[in-house]
């Protein structure tokens, strides 16, 4: 048959989603290898909705599921997400109670498909704090990942900046005191090794919702030249989209480390 009449491609195609069409635009050799989320305005959008903060949490879930499957889908490495901030252990218990109840429910009712789908689970943070069953289920989920691929899925879970950085402190110092380490040699390595975040490529991507312009205690030494996107939309409601969106600004971002447009381009 003629090549002139093979067809090439179905005569009626779907038409592309808004979100298809925006993931196309992605330029795959571009794509950030660590995108950082701070998950805000779940308790904004359960006032919107007539109901109690915790009904915006359980929501919130439906963000985590596609802000990961948007990640793996264009190729993110490390998708980091802060759940809960060592501030936030000041809410009141009911919702701390609430909040810690639905992140064991969620691993348990998440982990075979996170495993199927070769996500490698991890957290970060102060974990001996948290609750005993939260600890085991996700200690569990932990080991049970460990050997996935495919992208790793980190919780910041009772983390907050400077905890990990008095914590990184007290480390550098004993080893300095016990002659394993010598003080001349600290550099910038030796505080990157001694964090939480030990072995991860920094975010070049941190992504906060719910209209706050702030940094509230994640990540402060990681993210010292992350691109910083802020979006108006509450987290229950964060779809592929918005991940697509942030991650096409981010291409489209001159980063300079430092240096001149002149030199960077050349
Ligand atoms: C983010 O949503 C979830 C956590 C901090 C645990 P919030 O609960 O902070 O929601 P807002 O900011 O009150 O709307
Ligand atoms: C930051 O959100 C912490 C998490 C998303 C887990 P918050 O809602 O606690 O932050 P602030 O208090 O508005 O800065
Ligand atoms: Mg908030």
């Amino acid at each position: 048959m003629s090549p002139f009449f093979a067809p090439s491609r179905p005569i009626l195609e779907k038409p592309a989603t808004h979100t298809d069409a925006l993931k196309a635009r992605i330029d795959p050799a571009r794509v950030p290898q660590h995108v950082a989320i701070i998950m805000d305005g779940n308790g904004r959008w359960a006032e919107q909705h007539g109901e109690e903060r915790i009904v915006g949490h359980m929501n919130g879930v439906r963000g985590v599921r596609e802000a990961l499957t948007g990640a793996s889908e264009i190729g993110v490495k490390h998708l980091t997400l802060y759940a809960f901030s060592t501030e936030n252990w000041h809410r009141p218990p009911a919702e701390v109670d609430a909040l810690m109840d639905l992140l064991v429910r969620t691993v348990v009712n998440e982990i075979d498909e996170l495993h199927q789908n070769s996500v490698r689970l991890h957290a970060i943070g102060d974990i001996a704090s948290l609750p005993g069953a939260c600890r085991d289920t996700l200690q569990q989920a932990i080991e049970r990942t460990a050997a996935n691929t495919r992208i790793a899925l980190t919780l910041a879970l009772s983390y907050s900046a400077r905890w990990e950085l008095v914590r990184m402190a007290k480390a550098i110092a004993e080893e300095a005191k016990s002659g394993a380490l010598d003080p001349a040699a600290i550099d910038e390595r030796t505080v990157a090794d001694h964090l939480t975040t030990r072995g991860m490529p920094d975010p070049e991507l941190l992504i906060r919702t719910s209209g706050e312009q702030r940094i509230s205690n994640f990540l402060l030494w990681q993210i010292a030249y992350a691109e910083l996107w802020f979006t108006p939309v509450l987290w229950p409601d964060f779809r592929k989209e918005h991940l697509f969106q942030a991650v096409l600004d981010y291409q489209g971002r001159e980063r300079r480390f430092g240096m001149t447009s002149q030199q960077v381009s050349a």
